[in-house]
Parts: structure tokens; sequence; C-alpha cells
């Protein structure tokens, strides 16, 4: 009792994520799930990674003590090796910091540039971990709508402008998933990436390029980071959670040296630096050689995966169900025809989960200018289904669209 009249203005306003709420209703025997985005535990590097222990037997003291809230230098060290092609000029140590998760380094930006009030543009839909963090800031949320090509781009200055008259602020970040997006499996192409980086340019806005899905391209070209198109004004945030696996907690950010010793300073009163048993786990893991191996391995059991369904989903569903073969990512975006919402709980009936769209677009009542409804779309996650899960899903899934 003593706490709960006492909750500060930042937790009144706080509430579960309705993705983890509906994963619980996901987990009962005999459902098939779609719905959390998770690798395939399958190919878990298990082996590699009891190999990698060994390293505590001689980096053991290092391990077990505290570390440097940046991070461990020799995953620094590996980072910085890995980025320097990827975002198109040479990085320092000082311009990386290695967080919980990328989702505290969302955490670690949003408390360093974000008042109550402001405002930031995210694509619709988008992640709804980054809708979490940018809400406990107290920010609101202004909306660009995606299509299959991710974030209409063109749409950009008008929903700045609009912010501008709606609330007398130029939005503070401009927050994008380019590859891959979680939810829409869409990738930016590169003319919108130049365009997007030019106008953040002219306008002075942070952009916060979320990348967590960009090594898993399962077909076609890579397309420049817009770190390496906009010279500047970007964070590029990555993680170990879908290249390797979510437990280890390990993810990164690369921005200029200033920001980055501000998000390390946020970190210090967060938890003071990131595990670092996992963190020497993990270098130990990359500088065997197991990363890339690692990585040529799950695409193309990913790209299987994707493939596997996109045809059980042209053969089941019904043909008014639109949806795009993502060429990469965990995701497949169903537009229905109907509405989520409701087709959700007569799939739990049959025995299948997927996440409603809702799930993925801001509140009404935190939202700056144009509202979007994600009533009408659905997420399927393939790569966690095992077996004939994908085929047997989706036939139930059909069956609970024949009942609408
Ligand atoms: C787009 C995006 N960003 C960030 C995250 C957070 O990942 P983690 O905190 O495990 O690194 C996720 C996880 O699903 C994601 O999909």
């Amino acid at each position: 009792m003593a706490f709960v009249y006492r909750y500060s203005k930042m937790a009144e306003g706080m509430r579960p994520s309705p993705i983890r709420e509906l994963f619980k209703m996901t987990q009962r025997p005999g459902m098939i799930s779609f719905a959390g985005g998770l690798p395939d535990p399958a190919i878990f590097p298990v082996e590699e990674f009891a190999v990698c222990a060994e390293a505590l037997r001689t980096q053991g003291t290092t391990a077990l003590q505290y570390g440097a809230s940046e991070g461990h230098r020799p995953l620094v060290d590996e980072i910085q090796r890995r980025m320097e092609p990827l975002l198109g000029r040479p990085i320092v140590p000082e311009e990386i910091v290695i967080s919980s998760g990328s989702q505290q380094a969302m955490d670690m930006l949003a408390r360093v540039l974000l008042d109550p009030g402001d405002v930031v543009v995210v694509e619709a839909p988008t992640y709804p971990g980054a809708l979490h963090t940018f809400r406990s800031a107290g920010a609101r949320l202004a909306l660009v709508p995606c299509d299959e090509h991710g974030m209409k781009v063109d749409l950009l200055p008008d929903v700045i402008e609009r912010c501008r008259r709606e609330t007398g602020r130029v939005p503070k970040l401009i927050y994008t998933i380019i590859n891959f997006s979680n939810p829409s499996g869409a990738c930016l192409s590169e003319a919108r990436r130049r365009r997007l980086a030019g106008i953040a340019r002219e306008l002075a806005i942070p952009v916060l390029e979320d990348d967590p899905y960009g090594e898993l391209r399962y077909r076609g070209e890579r397309i420049p980071t817009l770190f390496s198109l906009a010279g500047g004004g970007v964070m590029f945030a990555s993680s170990f959670s879908q290249i390797l696996a979510p437990g280890v907690r390990v993810a990164w950010a690369v921005a200029e040296a200033e920001l980055i010793r501000k998000m390390v300073i946020a970190k210090q009163g967060m938890d003071l630096c990131t595990s670092v048993v996992a963190q020497v786990l993990v270098a130990e893991y990359c500088s065997r050689g197991f990363l890339e191996s690692h990585l040529e391995k799950i695409r193309s059991h990913y790209a299987g995966k994707a493939a596997a369904m996109a045809s059980a989903l042209r053969e089941h569903l019904p043909p008014s169900v639109r949806f795009a073969e993502p060429s990469g990512g965990f995701f497949f975006w169903l537009e229905l025809g109907g509405d989520s919402r409701q087709l959700f709980e007569r799939a739990l009936e049959q025995g299948v989960a997927f996440l409603p769209g809702p799930a993925f677009y801001p509140e009404p009542a935190e939202t700056v200018g144009e509202v979007v409804d994600g009533g009408p779309y659905a997420r399927l996650c393939f790569t966690f289904a095992q077996g004939t899960e994908i085929v047997e899903g989706t036939k139930r899934l059909a069956r609970a669209l024949e009942q609408a």
C-alpha cells in the first residue's frame, strides 16, 4: 500500500506490452504459435557456445568482475570490425556502446533525448517495444504509413509539418526499422533511404536506425545503411538476439562519440554494465569465426522456412488475404480484409496463434496527427514453428478465416 498510491506519472501511464499479454494465451498445449518473434531454438549454436565457455578458464576473473559501462573491449573491437564496412566509414571505439539488448539502447537514447511532450516520428506499423520506450519517456508518436518498400518517406515532410502545427514542436527523433521490419517484413528501398537521410539532415532531426534483421537477408542485394548515406545524425542499433540468441542479451549501438558518452552515463543508472560473462562468451564466439558460419546456416534455414510459409499461405488462405513474401527477417504481414482481433479469438480456438495488427500501432490518445488502425492486419512469425507446424498452422488459420 505504501507504494501503490505513490506511483509516478510515468508508471501510471505504463501498460503491459500487448504482445507479452497475448503471448501467455499462445502457450496452451497443442497451440501452434506464429505469435512470438522468436528465433528457431533448434538451431541455437549450443555446442559452439559450450566450446566458447572454455574461455572462462582463462578470462574468468575478467568475466566475473564488473566491466566497463561502454562494453567489454574485445567485443567492442569485434563490433567495430564488423560495422565499418556497413556504416561506410572508420568507426572508433568511443562511438560504440554495448547494451543489454537493443531494447536497452533505445531506452538509453530516449532518456538522453526525450522530454515529456516531445514527438517521435515512427513508421506505422512498428515494433511495440519501441512504442513502449517512447511512451515511457512521455513522448507522443507521429505516424508515417508504410507499404511493401517500408516507410512512405514522401509523406514524411507533411507529417513533420502537421506535427509542428499541432504541437508547436519539431519531432525530436525519427525511428525506423530499415530492413525486414518487425512487423511488416518490409525493407526500405535505397531511393527512400536517400530521401529519408536528406530530409533528416535538412531538418536536423536525428534518426534511430534499428537494424536487428539486416544480416538475415535471404534474397537480393544488401542496401546501404542510412548511417552510411546520411553522413551524420543517425544512431545505428543492432543486436545478437536475432543472429545468435536473445538469451545472451547483448546488443550494440553506434553513434557520434558525444551522444554515446551521454548514453553510457544513462546506462550507469540502469545496470552499470551489460553482463560481462555474456560479453566474454559472445566475443569469443565471434573471434573464433563461429558467427560467420552460423549466419550462413541460419540464412539458408530461415529462407527455407519463409518459402514454406509463403507456399502454405498461397495454397490454403483465400486470395482476399494479401501479403508480400519477405526477403529476410522473421515475419509475414497479412492484410486480411477483416478484423484481426476477432480472427485472433477464432484462431486460438483452432489451435494457432498470431499477433493482431493493433499491437503494432500506438493508441489514438498518444498519436499526433493521423491515426492509423491496425485492425485489418496480422503478423505471422515463420522462424519459430517446427517441422510440419508451418503448414498445419496455416491450415488452422484458413479454418478460422472460413468462420468469418
Ligand atoms: C525491431 C526490433 N528492435 C529491437 C528489438 C529488441 O531486441 P533485443 O532487445 O533482444 O536486442 C526487437 C526484438 O524483437 C525488434 O524486433
